[in-house]
């Protein structure tokens, strides 16, 4: 049997040797090398539980220096990102082509610049001289922004590497990234991978706030490989109609804040400009206010979009058989408010065709939607429009009693961040009462007929 082998650890750092030595390798101690109890050649191939280094405990409330946020200069950008970048931390921004990403991360960086902080700007995917343009065009081409453009990440970190840490370096995008420790062209899996973590450890290292720029797949997930989501500290989209000027920025996970922030930007030739007061983006083209109409604030997970539905009721005069037609809403849960409705509520819907349309050919599932389409129902069966600034939200049952439902507060700050000032919904008492924000006053109902109450008095 082969002899087993003698361990020295350090008593200061825990590090561990095979031979006896005056001073630590690893700390420099001097005299802190005790030998191990030894182990047999077994034990050490066969149990992990061995041969490893000590680590070291930290007790929770160890002195930590408070998390040092710098702003961006887009006051915007910040509020999304939960109140400014963290040094030290990595961003992956995404969105679809053509939405502005390089021109709001170009604004960024150009603003932080002319603040003082050493900001980098590095381009794959476009020439310097195309960046310098939109530079140009922006009114920016004076911010003393270093801009290159370059894809190979054993490059750009041995640049940076060489002179001082910057305060935040771009990235735009990670897919057109390549490093040369691993095969494979710039964008497939293995390569975004492997160039995000290098990146992500030169910027944990260093202190570095770090935005990358990533492309979006067909439904909207940042292309690439799931992975690179998690390795990130904060993932933001961008969105918009590109058909449309507004663009509002989202946190969709974020380890240094709230994820139910929006940023909302209009794009015009001198770039974003910040739209502190978005109720406008969405009241476009509502200013009369409809029989039939109610909006909804929906939940995408936990991302709130404010949906329109629209009802219409037909009245048939001959005895046939009246159609019910659903677009983007369950077909089966409409029969079932009907029901409700004609059974706790009194109102008949027997002699009439019922139409129900979600606006903007959305989808959905959320069963917080009930009380918006019932809304929208009794409002197009009574002629009476809603207030124009509502929204409703809460799922029936079928005793016709209004229920809670989930993340009320969130949909609440939605509507009263879009500028609604009206809430119908559910009575809930473990609801935060700071979420409701800004103007926003919430009136709870708890039963489907105080709801048909509430429309039939309404003017
Ligand atoms: N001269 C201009 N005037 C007004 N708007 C412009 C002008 N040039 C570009 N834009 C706007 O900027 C958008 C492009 O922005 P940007 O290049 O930042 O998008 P991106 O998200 O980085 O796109 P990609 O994914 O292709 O890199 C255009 O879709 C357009 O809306
Ligand atoms: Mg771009």
């Amino acid at each position: 049997m082969a002899k087993p082998k003698r361990r020295y650890a350090c008593t200061e750092c825990g590090s561990v040797t095979h031979r006896w030595q005056g001073q630590c390798v690893d700390c420099s101690a001097w005299n802190t090398l005790v030998e191990e109890a030894s182990e047999t050649v077994f034990t050490a191939k066969h149990s992990l539980a061995g041969g490893g280094r000590q680590i070291v405990f930290e007790a929770l409330n160890a002195p930590t220096a408070p998390l040092a946020r710098r702003s961006t200069g887009i006051a915007e950008f910040d509020r999304a990102l939960g109140g400014g970048i963290v040094p030290g931390s990595a961003v992956l921004m995404g969105g679809e082509p053509g939405i502005g990403k390089s021109t709001l991360l170009l604004q960024a960086a150009a603003t932080m610049a002319k603040a003082g902080g050493l900001t980098i700007y590095i381009s794959g995917e476009e020439a310097a001289g195309q960046v310098r343009l939109r530079a140009d065009r922006l009114g920016l081409a004076d911010a003393p922004l270093k801009l290159a453009s370059a894809t190979s990440v054993r490059d750009i970190l041995t640049t940076l590497a060489a002179g001082p840490p910057p305060a935040m370096v771009v990235i735009d995008s990670i897919q057109t990234m390549h490093s040369d420790m691993i095969e494979g062209a710039p964008g497939t899996v293995s390569q975004v991978r492997a160039s995000a973590f290098e990146l992500i450890r030169f910027a944990k290292e260093n202190n570095v706030a770090l935005v990358l720029v990533g492309h979006v797949t067909k439904d909207g997930s940042i292309a690439g490989p799931r992975v690179l989501e998690h390795m990130v500290d904060v993932v933001m989209s961008f969105e918009g109609e590109r058909s449309h000027q507004y663009r509002i920025l989202r946190a969709l996970k974020n380890r240094f804040g709230a994820v139910d922030e929006i940023g909302v930007f209009a794009m015009a030739g001198q770039g974003l400009t910040e739209v502190s007061n978005p109720s406008m983006l969405f009241l476009t083209g509502r200013d009369e206010p409809v029989a039939g109409s109610a909006v909804f604030p929906a939940l995408e997970g936990t991302r709130p979009v404010l949906v329109e539905i629209q009802a219409l009721i037909v009245r048939l005069q001959s005895g046939a058989t009246p159609r019910r037609a659903v677009v983007g809403w369950d077909s089966g849960r409409l029969a079932m408010l009907l029901a409700v409705l004609e059974a706790r509520c009194g109102l008949s819907f027997s002699s009439a065709e019922v139409y129900l349309n979600v606006a903007g050919g959305y989808r959905l599932t959320d069963p917080a939607a009930d009380l918006a389409v019932a809304a929208a129902l009794v409002s197009a069966l009574a002629d009476k429009p809603l207030p124009l600034r509502s929204v409703w939200f809460g799922e029936v049952s079928l005793a016709g009693e209004v229920r809670p439902v989930a993340h009320a507060g969130l949909r609440l700050k939605e509507a009263a961040k879009l500028g609604f000032d009206q809430a119908c919904g559910p009575p809930d008492d473990n609801r935060d009462p700071g979420l409701a924000t800004g103007q926003l006053r919430l009136a709870a109902m708890s039963t489907l007929a105080s709801l048909v109450d509430r429309v039939m008095a309404s003017a």
